[in-house]
């Protein structure tokens, strides 16, 4: 009988089986009710006594190895049937790209459009100090801006504030750097204002300056106009309205015609301009208090609201949807 159980473990030793049926099979033919190895416990009874340990072991160890055998191929026909059912030749699913931010399009634009005319870009800290916002900028003791309505005061005495607006990094850059200064600080500004269509208290702005020997408005009106024709078309026409700033003197601000060249539409409210930013020539105070020799240089200065000229050129009309990051209105931008 040992013989014939060494055969048995030899053969199980080959066993093969490709698909989950022939498998299941085999572990019928061997340890099934009616299998080989019951077959062989009933004829283990017959086994004499002197034998029956050594022919016990044997067929103890062939059970173990149908045992372990079965397992192995069930477990491999299985993965077997998983790989047959994965069609390699399926196309993919396509990678879903983001895509970039309305406000960072703009903010990116602005920045490739004074880089091509030789601005570097500066940056400074959103929360500042009362110098860096108002003081060094020529904002009187009692001026509006620095009231409670417009600003966020994180401290009072001394005064530690979000900054309003991007020209806290101009005053940063004078008291660094010598002229000729050529800059634009992109940033986020912080304004303690309703959350309304229109405005927002939390928005971004571009600063520009320049200071060099010379500079006069006739360069700053240049400088702008290049930059509404390269943002918003060869066609774009600007004007500028006297405006106040405390720290630019004179002050303009700037409007660029709008598409609908004044025949009537309600973006520009009938007028045929649409108010794009603020500028001046730098007030020659501004420059001597941040240590430039206000006889030897001028310079001028300019900022504008990111989401403003966003809103301009996508033709978006509640500033909030900018702020509310719904994918139906960012998947438009990709
Ligand atoms: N800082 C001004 C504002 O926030 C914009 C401005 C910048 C005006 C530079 C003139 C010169 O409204």
């Amino acid at each position: 009988m040992i013989e014939k159980i060494e055969k048995y473990i030899v053969e199980v030793s080959n066993l093969v089986a490709n698909t989950k049926e022939e498998a299941e099979n085999l572990r019928i033919k061997y340890i099934g009710r009616n299998g080989i190895l019951n077959d062989l416990f009933d004829e283990f009874k017959t086994v004499p006594n002197e034998q029956k340990r050594s022919v016990g072991q044997a067929i103890n160890t062939l059970k173990n190895n149908i045992q372990e055998k079965i397992d192995e191929l069930i477990s491999s026909t299985k993965k077997l049937n998983l790989e047959i059912k994965i069609d390699v030749t399926l196309p993919g699913d396509s990678l879903k790209l983001g895509s970039r931010h309305p406000v960072n399009i703009i903010k990116n634009r602005i920045v490739e459009i004074f880089s091509h005319i030789g601005f570097s870009i500066s940056e400074g800290p959103e929360i500042e100090d009362d110098w860096h916002v108002f003081s060094a900028l020529n904002f009187p003791e009692n001026h509006p801006a620095r009231d409670m309505q417009d600003t966020f005061f994180i401290e009072k005495n001394p005064d530690i504030l979000l900054r309003t607006h991007t020209s806290s990094v101009q005053v940063r850059v004078m008291e660094k750097e010598k002229p000729p200064i050529r800059t634009i600080s992109p940033g986020r500004v912080f304004r303690n204002e309703a959350i309304s269509a229109r405005s927002h208290c939390i928005f971004h702005q571009v600063e520009g300056l320049y200071i060099d020997e010379n500079v006069s408005f006739a360069d700053l009106k240049q400088t702008l106009l290049y930059f509404a024709k390269e943002m918003f078309g060869e066609n774009t026409e600007i004007r500028l309205r006297p405006s106040f700033f405390p720290f630019t003197e004179p002050s303009a601000e700037v409007d660029i015609t709008c598409t609908c060249k004044g025949k009537g539409c309600n973006l520009c409210k009938n007028t045929g301009w649409l108010e794009i930013l603020g500028c001046g020539m730098i007030d020659p105070n501004v420059l001597e208090l941040s240590g430039i020799d206000s006889k030897k240089y001028t310079g001028f200065a300019f900022g504008m609201g990111v989401e403003r000229i966003a809103m301009l050129k996508f033709g978006i009309k509640d500033i909030r949807l900018l702020f509310e990051n719904d994918v139906r209105f960012l998947k438009q931008f990709e």
